[in-house]
């Protein structure tokens, strides 16, 4: 009888859980019709209405990858945090299902997903308030799924209540397997405020154990340590955090935020974390943060979230804000990582609109959405322009060979970094409707930034040498 009262509690729950999900979705069906698709992407993932950052849970189950993300239906700005859903049998073509957790007592902060005996877990950080300084705590939070759409909370939440040092600031859970046990890394703090990445370890995903410190601000890399990801490749283990508070220096930092990564060499017997480097960006474009990873067959996949805190979101107006990068592969080249889009991503070409030299000040006519494989001279200049075909937003990208640096120009607030060619010396541009991706070579060099034309693109080639261009349209691979 026991047993049943236990069953029966669970199944309210879920009954309850379930009308409360038929509620939202109601609300995101009637909103849909109120979007302004100006500036809607055409093939990365984005909220169906309301708000999105990071990406969460990012991981492979029962035939699909799934992807989380924090979600605010109810408003374009930050709100409660919900995470929403979307599923892809191949990482570019992309569906929308019903939002999987949504806040209770707790916001429903980042997290990842792991599959155990069959079932999904999910792993995120439960936001409370308090009544007291600094009126607010962080811990961690379960729920389970057997089918990869509809998620129960874990009775017993959260699982992992404290930090070493009581920070209220402890989130951001990454889970993995290794050998019979669970790992997980949480974004902390210490009390002087230097961000961290606190190491912890499980039989069972719920009961936890402190294990190490596997990564330590020693002061000037920042106040807070968000969304860590710990892997490895080819060998070597990869911190990959996004660190808050690091302060410009030259062309690095120039975000309000940053992501980048620490390669090393970590022990799982003394939970030692060894840096074989200082931290590198992973992206040098205006809105990439967030970054998480998973593995599927050998390969290992990035995906970030395409905005920045803090600066304007045109799209907000529209109903909407918020978007994921397109899916990157992940390789090590020496001590370095570089960053390929998908494979996949071929399958979106649609029609090939340019194949042949682009000329000076010729142009190439897109509508909402293109890649661009672009090859130059690259003793000399390159410049092109990339603007709406009815004006609204433009980039230039440069390549200067004195200085070896590409620049990505956004009216005037301007990212660039140095560009050795691994290999290919090739530019693939991938255009959306308000999004340009920039991958240099062999993805040594990457840009990801937002931009809002107005109407569709024209590329236009601005120096004296002829580009080798090939353009093709891409067709729409997410909802509208
Ligand atoms: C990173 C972040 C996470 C947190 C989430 C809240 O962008 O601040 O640390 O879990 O966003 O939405």
């Amino acid at each position: 009888p026991a047993g049943n009262c236990f069953i029966a509690v669970v199944h309210l729950k879920t009954i309850k859980e379930n009308l409360v999900i038929n509620e939202i979705e109601a609300y995101i069906e009637e909103k849909r019709a109120e979007i302004n698709p100006r500036y809607r992407l055409h093939y990365h993932v984005a909220p169906p209405v309301g708000w999105m950052n990071d990406p969460n849970g990012f991981s492979f189950y029962k035939g699909q990858f799934h992807l989380f993300y924090q979600f605010y239906p109810y408003e374009s700005q930050w709100g409660p945090m919900h995470w929403g859903h979307s599923v892809s049998p191949n990482l570019v073509d992309w569906k929308t299902l019903p939002t999987a957790l949504v806040p209770e007592e707790e916001m429903c902060f980042s997290g990842s997903a792991v599959v155990k005996d069959d079932e999904m877990v999910l792993m995120y950080t439960g936001r409370t308030t308090t009544d007291e300084e600094p009126f607010y705590n962080e811990t961690q939070y379960l729920a389970f799924s057997n089918d990869g759409i509809e998620f129960h909370k874990y009775e017993g939440n959260p699982v992992l209540p404290y930090t070493p040092n009581g920070s209220p600031d402890f989130r951001d859970p990454k889970v993995w397997k290794h050998g019979e046990h669970w790992y997980v890394v949480i974004g902390s703090k210490t009390d002087d405020e230097r961000g961290r990445v606190l190491l912890y370890r499980s039989p069972d995903l719920i009961s936890w154990e402190f294990l190490s410190v596997i990564g330590e601000s020693s002061g000037d890399m920042g106040y807070m340590w968000e969304c860590p990801d710990f892997f490895q490749l080819k060998g070597k283990h990869i911190l990959l955090m996004s660190p808050q508070g690091l302060v410009p220096q030259g062309d690095r930092y120039k975000n309000v935020h940053q992501t980048g990564y620490i390669i090393g060499k970590f022990s799982y017997e003394t939970f030692e974390f060894v840096p074989e480097i200082s931290f590198q960006e992973i992206d040098f474009g205006h809105d990439f943060y967030a970054a998480t990873t998973t593995e599927k067959d050998g390969k290992r996949y990035l995906v970030a979230w395409f905005n920045m805190w803090d600066v304007p979101h045109p799209e907000d107006v529209d109903g909407w804000a918020g978007a994921m990068t397109i899916i990157r592969e992940l390789e090590l080249v020496g001590n370095r990582i570089v960053m390929k889009p998908v494979e996949t991503i071929t399958t979106l070409r649609e029609e090939t609109v340019w194949d042949g030299n682009l000329m000076e000040n010729e142009f190439v006519q897109l509508d909402k959405t293109g890649e661009l494989l672009i090859t130059g001279d690259l003793s000399q200049n390159i410049e092109l322009l990339i603007k709406g075909s009815n004006g609204g937003g433009q980039v230039v990208l440069q390549w200067d060979p004195q200085v070896r640096k590409v620049v990505v120009d956004r009216e005037g607030d301007i990212r660039q970094v140095e560009w050795l060619p691994l290999g290919s010396e090739q530019w693939r541009i991938f255009l959306d409707a308000s999004s340009l991706e920039l991958f240099c070579g062999e993805g040594e060099v990457v840009f990801s930034t937002r931009v809002y034309p107005d109407g569709g693109w024209q590329v236009t080639n601005l120096s004296p040498q002829p580009l080798d261009t090939i353009a093709y349209t891409l067709r729409r691979s997410v909802p509208e």
